[in-house]
């Protein structure tokens, strides 16, 4: 049966409660639809390294270009032609993102030292030097080993809110009790058997049970950044952990409330976000990054808004009719460019309908770390819109209808 590439715009995926989109966007072009509706936005732009960043991940399911299973694909570039573009690309983005917020609303833009001091200028124009709320230093271990200087061991991340009063519970986000932090302390048990420390300072005496929950300052030390094997992993380059984005998200937002990110990468914003049971919105303007993060959030109520690519490639898969339900079997996928060919070329792959150029998938099937193989066969109700969904592992997306 052959099948050929159709233009669509949009995929819709009907799964959990969590609702999210994803959208192929330039973040600094403000998205007028979702204006003013969105509680917390958290930004990870490029920090003007100047350099390229990659996704590398494991392919397919079996071994093939001379043994070797993963693949390196560029993911995005952090080159400007200049500090004033890079400054304008900001000054935009910061834009965006207060556009989206509602008057409660709160912004978190993460960079590192080479451009957080202009940063803050920026934020103060766009959001009011009276608006900003922390300078927070995530401090990590990993990183440099420079001894030419202190290495840099930090990345900051600035807090602006957007109105005159904002929300803010501490306490959703307790932190572990550092041990080294009472050693100083006299150790004592109450008659419940709950230990505690006191302290005397000023002629003041002050308690702490050692099972109190503590909550953390400005300067965060305790998340670190992910581990070569941490299974949150995706291979894209910069990725930041979940903890991270869950201790950005908690105390600023209900359950329910919309959660953006502009620049979302590989969508640690949506994981976060989807595990506390927040909306979100998503932008990026790398293809591979919206279908990194499609795959980490396709159990949720999704929309992506990706154009499928029509480069007349080819794919070879079969379908069988079986009373009122159709099977696929996808066999391979070919196209131009690219080391990887036949299934493995695929990274996830979907059956559904497509009308009006959106494509509302009935059945998805994604590689993972566990699960690296595709499933071989996928069943929708039998329909004259069928149609076969695939994402590539290069960030294409394309979607086939047979030609009868
Ligand atoms: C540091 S990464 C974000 C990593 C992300 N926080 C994560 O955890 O995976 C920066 C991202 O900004 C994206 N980006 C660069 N310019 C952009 C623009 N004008 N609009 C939207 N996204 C952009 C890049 O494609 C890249 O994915």
């Amino acid at each position: 049966m052959r099948f050929v590439q159709v233009p669509s715009h949009r995929e819709v995926i009907h799964g959990g409660k969590v609702r999210g989109r994803i959208i192929l966007a330039d973040g600094t072009e403000p998205l007028w639809e979702y204006a003013g509706t969105v509680k917390c936005v958290y930004v990870d732009p490029p920090f003007n390294t100047g350099g390229s960043f990659v996704m590398r991940q494991k392919v397919g399911e079996k071994d093939w270009a001379g043994g070797k299973s993963s693949l390196t694909v560029p993911a995005y570039s952090d080159r400007n032609e200049s500090r004033e573009a890079y400054h304008a690309f900001l000054r935009s983005l910061i834009y965006s993102a207060w556009t989206l917020l509602d008057e409660q609303g709160v912004f978190f833009l993460h960079l590192d030292p080479r451009e957080s001091a202009w940063a803050r200028i920026l934020c103060d124009d766009v959001f009011g030097e009276d608006h900003f709320v922390n300078e927070i230093i995530w401090s990590y271990q990993s990183g440099g080993r420079t001894t030419k200087r202190f290495p840099t061991k930090h990345d900051t991340i600035l807090f602006y809110r957007k109105g005159r009063d904002m929300r803010f519970d501490l306490k959703a986000v307790p932190i572990k009790r550092e041990d080294n932090r009472k050693n100083h302390m006299r150790r004592l048990v109450d008659e419940n058997g709950r230990t505690y420390r006191t302290i005397v300072s000023g002629g003041k005496m002050y308690v702490y049970y050692d099972d109190d929950p503590v909550y953390p300052g400005d300067v965060w030390t305790d998340i670190s950044h992910l581990q070569q094997k941490d299974p949150q992993r995706t291979g894209y380059d910069t990725q930041k952990p979940r903890a991270l984005l869950e201790r950005v998200i908690l105390p600023v937002t209900l359950p329910g409330e919309t959660v953006a990110d502009l620049c979302c990468g590989s969508g640690s914003t949506g994981a976060a976000a989807a595990g506390l049971g927040r909306s979100f919105l998503m932008t990026d303007i790398s293809p591979l990054a919206v279908l990194t993060a499609r795959r980490r959030l396709v159990d949720c109520e999704l929309t992506v808004d990706l154009p499928s690519a029509m480069d007349g490639g080819e794919i070879a898969c079969d379908c069988v009719r079986e009373g009122s339900v159709e099977r696929f079997c996808l066999k391979a996928c070919f196209s131009e460019g690219g080391k990887a060919a036949g299934t493995d070329r695929a990274d996830t792959w979907a059956v559904g309908e497509l009308k009006d150029g959106v494509f509302t998938a009935c059945s998805v099937s994604c590689r993972s770390k566990q699960k690296p193989a595709l499933a071989p066969y996928l069943e929708m109700p039998a329909s004259p819109y069928a149609a076969v969904e695939i994402t590539d592992v290069y960030g294409k997306r394309s979607v086939w209808t047979r030609v009868l």
